[in-house]
């Protein structure tokens, strides 16, 4: 699948923290049951990666990704955990270099025209504009619809389901990234019920 094709699969790309991966498993099933089928667990911690092989075994549906990559090595280990694709703060040649090496697609972080120009100039035209709210938002986004008019983004970093129609209403905008569908304490207490509720109304969320 091309990077575009992923953030077109649902309105929203989950942004996970996997703190024990005895709960990677059903934290997938609870968000593919609630809509949301494509999930970015963050390399962060531990057990990130045993938690993307351990959601590609327990979520067929689901399409895994890596996130927080900062390097050629986390590129790897993405690669060799079974991960679909990549996501990335930042969009250095480094990692976009590996990322083609070893043949993962890659949503790579950018937070101005000049960084989102450059990663088009390497063919990249789907970009994570990051972090969104701290960077002008909605607005600041819109604004880039007219210049950059081939490029498309997955705004991540302070979106919330108040603010994320802004966003998805926007015609450079594909999906928004959020953590808020898999808050930690429900993860903590098992309440997937409560994990596939939010999955659900994410998922509902219109893109114009
Ligand atoms: C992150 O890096 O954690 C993502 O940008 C998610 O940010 P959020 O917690 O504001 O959704």
């Amino acid at each position: 699948m091309t990077i575009q094709e992923i953030c077109r699969i649902a309105p929203v790309l989950p942004v996970l923290v996997v703190r024990d991966v005895r709960s990677a498993g059903q934290l997938a099933r609870a968000l593919v049951a609630g809509g949301l089928r494509a999930l970015e667990v963050t390399l962060r911690t531990p057990d990130a990666l045993d938690a993307i092989r351990a959601m590609i075994d327990a979520a067929p549906d689901a399409v895994v990704g890596a996130g927080t990559l900062l390097g050629p090595a986390d590129v790897r280990a993405a690669k060799a955990a079974g991960a679909t694709f990549g996501v990335s703060p930042g969009a250095t040649d480094a990692i976009l270099d590996a990322a083609e090496d070893v043949g993962l697609p890659m949503l790579p972080g950018v937070a101005t025209p000049t960084e989102a120009m450059k990663a088009a100039e390497r063919g990249l035209e789907t970009l994570k504009f990051f972090p969104a709210e701290a960077n002008g938002g909605a607005a600041a986004l819109s604004a880039w619809a007219a210049p950059l008019q081939r490029l498309r983004f997955c705004p991540t970093g302070g979106v919330t389901p108040r603010n994320a129609p802004d966003y998805l209403a926007l015609p450079n905008v594909l999906c928004v990234g959020g953590s808020w569908v898999a808050p930690a304490d429900a993860v903590a207490a098992g309440d997937w019920a409560r994990i596939e509720a939010l999955s659900r109304e994410a998922a509902a969320l219109r893109r114009d």
